[in-house]
């Protein structure tokens, strides 16, 4: 399989690296504009980088495409890409969607892709969407892709994929800020702010371990929470607003997404 990476910054080092450990690929091309952080991308002796699509070789047939720029940049690249020999699009740009790059390469299936920053450990969920059927054979290439990432569910509408961005795309982001709350609670009660830290670091790491095994929320949580408890007095203060705070989050989170698409049009 032939791969064409276009953006090497933070998502893109992240799939190289799952990629070339994974070694199922034959060439792969990354188009790379400034080299700042050549030093990191020497590792990868067997893989190409060059600064412009214009710099692939015309004997290049991409049998994927993977698209880890910034939506910014799409007027840029979609018309230089037309002039690639390629099979299958893959986008994880946030907040575009399939019909601004179709537009363009009507000729390609284009399957978008949500990742989430657990990409780093290979813990991400990958929310996936194509417009049109696959063939097994580009649907196996896909997963290959992403194999080693995280967990991969094909979605069978794109409305679904930008309604589930702000839960499973921003869901970690909302986690870090209860262990970064927690740990300044911790703080104030005279604790050193590094035994903070860690404390909260690991009653997460914790919590998330008993997830491993289930997801029956209410019975976790009354595995901790006894009948007049400790516990029971913390989550009566937390439950309503809680719940009613993180609906209007999660709204604004798709506004601002819905706004994008148009920013990103203009
Ligand atoms: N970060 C996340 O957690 C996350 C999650 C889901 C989806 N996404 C999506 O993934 C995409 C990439 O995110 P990121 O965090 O990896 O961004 P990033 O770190 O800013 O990386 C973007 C890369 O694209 C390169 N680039 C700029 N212009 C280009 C061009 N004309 N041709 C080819 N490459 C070009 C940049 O190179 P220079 O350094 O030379 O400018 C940079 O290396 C975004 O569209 C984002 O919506 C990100």
């Amino acid at each position: 399989m032939n791969i064409l990476l276009i953006g090497c910054g933070n998502i893109g080092f992240i799939l190289l690296d799952v990629w070339s450990t994974a070694n199922f690929y034959d060439e792969i091309y990354v188009i790379q504009p400034s080299m700042l952080h050549a030093a990191k991308f020497s590792k990868f002796n067997n893989i190409k980088f060059v600064p412009d699509l214009a710099n692939v070789p015309s004997g290049f047939i991409a049998d994927v495409t993977v698209f880890v720029f910034k939506p910014q940049q799409l007027p840029e690249i979609l018309p230089k890409l037309q002039a690639i020999k390629r099979k299958l699009v893959i986008s994880l740009l946030s907040a575009i969607p399939i019909q601004d790059i179709a537009i363009k390469l009507s000729d390609t299936p284009i399957i978008r892709i949500m990742p989430n920053v657990a990409i780093k450990t290979g813990k991400s969920v990958n929310l996936a969407f194509s417009a049109a059927s696959l063939a097994p054979a580009d649907k196996h290439q896909i997963e290959k892709i992403f194999e080693n990432t995280g967990y991969l569910k094909w979605l069978d509408s794109e409305t679904m994929l930008d309604k589930l961005t702000p839960i499973t795309g921003c869901g970690p982001a909302y986690l870090f800020l209860l262990g970064q709350i927690l740990s300044n609670e911790t703080i104030k009660i005279g604790v050193a702010e590094n035994i903070a830290r860690n404390l909260v670091q690991e009653t997460l790491l914790g919590a998330a371990s008993l997830l491993e095994n289930s997801d029956n929320y209410e019975e976790l949580i009354t595995s901790v929470a006894s009948k007049k408890g400790v516990t029971e007095a913390a989550l009566k203060i937390l439950e309503p607003d809680l719940q009613q705070t993180m609906s209007e989050a999660i709204q604004a989170a798709q506004n601002r997404l819905q706004e994008l698409k148009h920013e990103n049009r203009s």
